[in-house]
């Protein structure tokens, strides 16, 4: 069966976590400081700041200056905590629709939503696509938006040829085991003002600004040693680990240019998508059958496929007990609609040969049923 994810350790990586095992170092410490440094060199950030899960980068970002009914425009087309760390930091997720090639946040919506409470953005860079990066700058400068960046999936994507990781305000990362490189459960926060550093590193840490003296409240939200020498070690075959990535996707691309009814998730010129995921959106009536059908077909071919996401963040219940049921229309179709191909890494040139011949004759088949 072909994969989702292929989520297996390099010897190297083994072996950096295990000398740190050997030596004691289970909490954070040194190996968290060089990962911070080597990952900030890497995208080109100021301050890099090691933290425990991609839901906690999002979370520090926040903690900075965030206040009670602040309002934070995101993407309702993301995962929960795009939102429910605005949510958990006191403020009010603004959902707003999105683009129905790119599956990007809708500039256009989010504009109509803004109020005197509007205080920040929170792009989403989903599936390793990145966002415009300098139409969302220059929206947050007109509108004085700070904005927090969710690179959760997007580690390597680039934006006129600079990385996603060195646009400020705040950029937050995932090491999850499912993302283009993982320790485990982590997370990073990217960001260009020490002070926004200091505040965030603070807070990791339950404030303490000396042995037992603490100044601010927070919580642990830090990484372990262990998993920052595997991150280090990954960091070194990040740009291998995409190389295939990208790879993989040109030759889906080509492959279903011609294939009615299957469109491949839209990337600008400008950028260089980092394929997380290779997700399509089926049109049933174009392409002969339904998403569920084409992914319950694919798996008896032996292809495991994904759905990302099955709704939008304002159909989850928990928003929708908050503030009632409201529709934002390419959200909900993209979200019925959509499938995410195997694409990762261990996905061979065969693997990638074998699920597009799968798509083809699933397609023949439906549409001769027609
Ligand atoms: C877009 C997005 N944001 C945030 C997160 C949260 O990351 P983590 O699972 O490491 O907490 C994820 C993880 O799936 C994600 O996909």
């Amino acid at each position: 069966m072909i994969q989702m994810a292929e989520i297996k350790l390099s010897d190297k990586e083994i072996a950096a976590a295990t000398e740190v095992l050997r030596s004691g170092g289970l909490r954070q410490g040194k190996e968290c400081e060089a990962f911070e440094h080597e990952f900030s060199q890497k995208v080109g950030s100021k301050f890099a700041l090691t933290n425990s899960s991609g839901t906690a980068a999002l979370q520090l970002a926040y903690s900075t200056f965030l206040e009670k009914g602040d309002e934070v425009l995101i993407p309702s087309f993301s995962f929960i905590a795009t939102a429910s760390m605005v949510s958990l930091s006191g403020g009010t997720p603004i959902f707003c629709d999105i683009n129905p090639q790119s599956f990007l946040m809708c500039l256009k919506d989010a504009e109509k939503k803004i109020t005197a409470k509007t205080k920040a953005i929170g792009p989403v860079h989903l599936f390793g696509n990145a966002c415009d990066v300098d139409e969302v700058i220059a929206f947050a400068k007109l509108h004085k938006l700070k904005i927090v960046w969710d690179a959760a999936q997007a580690h390597g994507a680039r934006y006129k040829g600079k990385d996603i990781g060195s646009f400020g305000d705040f950029v937050c990362y995932s090491f999850y085991p499912s993302k283009n490189m993982f320790v485990g459960e982590g997370g990073m926060t990217c960001c260009g003002l020490e002070h926004d550093f200091e505040k965030m590193r603070d807070f990791r840490s339950h404030g303490q600004t000396g042995k037992y003296y603490h100044t601010s409240i927070g919580l642990n939200a830090r990484m372990t040693d262990v998993e920052a020498a595997i991150g280090r070690e990954q960091l070194k075959r990040l740009d291998c680990m995409l190389e295939v990535r990208r790879r993989n996707a040109e030759i889906y691309n080509q492959a279903f240019e011609k294939l009615e009814g299957l469109t491949p998730q839209k990337k600008s010129s400008n950028v260089e998508h980092a394929y997380h995921l290779y997700c399509v959106a089926i049109d049933e009536n174009l392409f002969g059958c339904d998403r569920d059908t084409l992914a319950s077909m694919l798996h008896e071919s032996g292809v495991l496929t994904g759905i990302h996401y099955p709704r939008g963040l304002h159909q989850q219940p928990v928003y929708q007990e908050k503030y009632g049921i409201t529709s934002l229309p390419i959200t909900e179709w993209i979200s019925q609609n959509i499938l995410a191909l195997p694409i990762h890494h261990g996905i061979s040139q065969k693997d990638a040969s074998h699920i597009i011949d799968s798509v083809f004759r699933i397609h023949e088949r439906v549409k001769r049923k027609q």
